[in-house]
């Protein structure tokens, strides 16, 4: 009998291989590592995936199949807006919504057009059971599941915001919700309150804005992929309100304890390898050696630190000179002249160096995957924030308790000497790190278990209808009983009117008796 049962469940396991498109053609380091987070669980999971990657996994599974869009990254049109200096002499504002979806979309749109990505859609003999697509200010990987006719989930890679539930449920109510972007924590004040209402109604009239530029490029980069299967192509609103589910990569031990809908699933963490790589040889002897610990410092992959001044870069190795620390700097160039206690390396993994038990602080740029890591490994942080959600990351963590921040600016390494003195001279930040780090680890089920057994489940239900959030299709008046509103209003209106008709025709058969 237990045989029969061993025989069946290795059988069963070999029929539920699905097979999952990947798409993640953003061209950003940080956002295929991502990607690549799905793929490893999926791979792992027993699935057959095909990834859409502007970042190549090198010696890929064999059941790993990659449609390679690298030559994307080739005239990026925001590569030239993430330079150091300009951000340092406030030429660029990379917290600007308006200019953040624009340009989202039309990168969105190369990937979608991409000559390898055709060439997969075109090819009507490819077969999905499930898509998982990034949202990125746009919706336009949701046109996958259109083509292959199967159901998608969402992966959002930020904490959940009222751009990402509205599209599986409905925005939380700003009065407690703060945006993903805004420097606001509730509670919220009077003022604060309306500022986040504001910000809402602006979020909603960027997105009308680009919808008409979306709804087209959908049709053009999917359109025929369609036709060709003879598929009708559905109204673009009907398909990015679709989503089976919503991957986010968010844990409550990082952000705020949301309410989520049913088919929001949380697992923050899931990009990083549940066994630790050991370090390359020399940082492990850096790292074993530093009497005082070590200080890591990475500002991450997406704003180059070529880019940085040089008397910049001098003035952090003269600062860093005078502390007792040993100072990791990953920085993607070489540098003579080093202060002893400073080594800097071209590439750094990451993970490796925050498990180390003498890695005492990170300074970063504050970066979601940065901040994840830091908490999964208990490391405080000092953030250097740059753009978009890394206001909003540092912000939180030192709400949280484990973080300082230093502004970018010509002063930031002496900010960042007062800073390293105060975070490492006082305990209570490395204590609530890893307070939080209980938090993080101690979850039921771990993101890549969840994340095989949510795809499943969507595939076997045929899109999880039954998770859908009955708020998703109720219109905005009804959800605030405007229309019954509306009705007491107008009731109220008659009845006064009557009233006075009443009480005037009263008065009047009063005068005729007079
Ligand atoms: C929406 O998703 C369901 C479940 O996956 C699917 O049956 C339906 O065809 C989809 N509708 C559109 C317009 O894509």
């Amino acid at each position: 009998m237990k045989w029969t049962l061993l025989l069946l469940t290795l059988f069963l396991n070999d029929v539920f291989s699905y097979k999952i498109l990947v798409a993640f053609p953003y061209p950003g380091k940080s956002h295929s590592i991502l990607g690549e987070g799905f793929v490893r669980h999926l791979l792992n999971g027993g699935h057959e995936v095909t990834y859409i990657t502007p970042v190549p996994i090198k010696k890929p599974h064999p059941n790993l199949r990659q449609v390679d869009v690298s030559s994307n990254f080739e005239n990026f049109v925001f590569t030239s807006t993430l330079d150091f200096k300009k951000v340092m002499n406030k030429e660029v504002d990379l917290k600007d919504m308006f200019t953040m979806y624009h340009l989202m979309l039309k990168v969105a749109e190369k990937g979608v057009n991409h000559k390898n990505v055709q060439k997969l859609i075109m090819d009507p003999s490819e077969q999905f059971d499930l898509v998982i697509a990034e949202w990125l200010y746009q919706h336009l990987y949701s046109g996958f599941a259109t083509v292959f006719n199967c159901p998608y989930a969402w992966s959002s890679s930020m904490e959940p915001h009222p751009m990402v539930l509205d599209l599986i449920d409905e925005i939380g109510n700003p009065a407690y919700f703060a945006d993903h972007m805004s420097p606001l924590t509730p509670p919220l004040s009077f003022s604060e309150r309306v500022s986040e209402l504001l910000n809402v109604i602006y979020l909603y009239r960027i997105r009308w804005s680009v919808s008409d530029a979306e709804a087209k490029a959908y049709e053009k980069g999917f359109g025929p992929a369609v036709a060709k299967r003879g598929l009708r192509l559905p109204a673009f609103d009907e398909v990015k309100f679709n989503g089976s589910i919503m991957f986010g990569n968010s844990h409550v031990s990082l952000g705020e304890a949301h309410r989520v809908p049913m088919n929001y699933v949380p697992i923050a963490g899931y990009h990083i390898n549940e066994e630790t790589q050991p370090l390359p040889e020399n940082l492990q002897k850096i790292m074993d050696n530093a009497p005082h610990g070590v200080i890591y410092f990475s500002m991450g992959t997406m704003m180059p630190s070529k880019t940085m001044p040089m008397e910049f870069k001098r003035a952090f190795l003269d600062m860093f000179s005078t502390l007792k620390y040993t100072v990791i700097w990953k920085l993607e160039e070489e540098f003579k002249d080093l202060p002893k206690n400073v080594h800097v390396v071209q590439w750094a993994p990451q993970p490796s160096i925050l498990a180390h038990p003498n890695c005492k602080l990170f300074i970063s740029h504050g970066g979601l995957l940065s901040t994840t890591e830091t908490v999964h490994y208990g490391v405080p942080i000092i953030g250097v924030p740059l753009f978009a959600d890394q206001f909003m990351n540092v912000l939180r963590a030192i709400r949280k308790g484990f973080a300082l921040q230093v502004d970018l600016g010509f002063d930031t390494p002496a900010k960042l000497k007062v800073a390293i003195g105060e975070i490492l001279g006082d305990p209570k930040y490395a204590n609530k790190v890893k307070e939080l780090s209980y938090i993080y680890h101690n979850r039921l089920n771990k993101p890549g278990d969840l994340i095989n057994w949510w795809v499943e489940h969507v595939i076997e239900t045929r899109g999880a209808v039954h998770l859908r959030s009955p708020a998703l299709h109720v219109p905005f008046y009804q959800k605030l009983y405007l229309d019954l509103i509306a009705l007491i209003l107008l009731g109220l209106v008659v009845v006064i009117r009557m009233l006075k008709k009443l009480i005037s025709g009263r008065n009047e058969t009063k005068q005729k008796k007079n």
